[in-house]
């Protein structure tokens, strides 16, 4: 059952890779800042290396989670299906991020250009419209392995709840009290 569980997580995010619609398609990224403050945001997942449980995100090189994961690679990816009622908490440890040429023009033109703002984001501007675009673009892979998953499908007549630790390449799992 516990190996079940933990087969259905890696089956969800092999199809959210692909899916759009996929509920894990989105997720909550959570870093630690400099200051010791938490930061969460919605990131998309890029993609998923089942093998080695490696997750990938993309972003812009000047956005604080890049200083925020360099000062502190211990993060936590947050998924969520409503349908299901289903929430796993993935600890992750930052492996890597890299610039990736080929990834990026890989992208549609428009998401190009997120990557591309003349200021960095987060530098306050006059209005919604003030925003400009240059030649240089930003782009930064950034990879994740999980560390931890904590599993809760909230269902009737009992809630299901396990935990799953990686230790020396090999997952453990446990069920624990919802
Ligand atoms: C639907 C949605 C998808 C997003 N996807 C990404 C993403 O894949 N990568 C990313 O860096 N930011 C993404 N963002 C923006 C982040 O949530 C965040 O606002 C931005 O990256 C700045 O984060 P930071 O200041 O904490 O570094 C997305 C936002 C939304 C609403």
């Amino acid at each position: 059952m516990l190996d079940q569980l933990l087969l259905d997580c890696k089956t969800a995010w092999i199809k959210a890779k692909v899916q759009k619609k996929h509920p894990f398609r989105y997720c909550t990224l959570v870093t630690v800042r400099p200051d010791g403050l938490p930061d969460a945001r919605v990131v998309v997942l890029r993609d998923y290396d089942a093998q080695n449980e490696r997750f990938t995100i993309y972003t812009d090189a000047r956005t604080p989670k890049v200083e925020a994961l360099r000062a502190q690679p211990n993060a936590m990816l947050l998924f969520y299906d409503a349908r299901k009622l289903l929430q796993l908490r993935v600890e992750v440890h930052c492996t890597g991020m890299h610039q990736d040429r080929q990834k990026y023009k890989q992208q549609h033109p428009a998401a190009q250009k997120d990557y591309t703002t003349t200021l960095p984001p987060g530098t306050p501007i006059k209005g919604m419209d003030a925003v400009t675009y240059g030649e240089q673009d930003h782009f930064l892979v950034v990879e994740f392995a999980a560390k931890k998953i904590d599993f809760l499908r909230l269902m009737r007549p009992n809630h299901q709840r396990a935990v799953f630790q990686k230790s020396a390449n090999q997952w453990e799992g446990q069920f624990i009290a919802p």
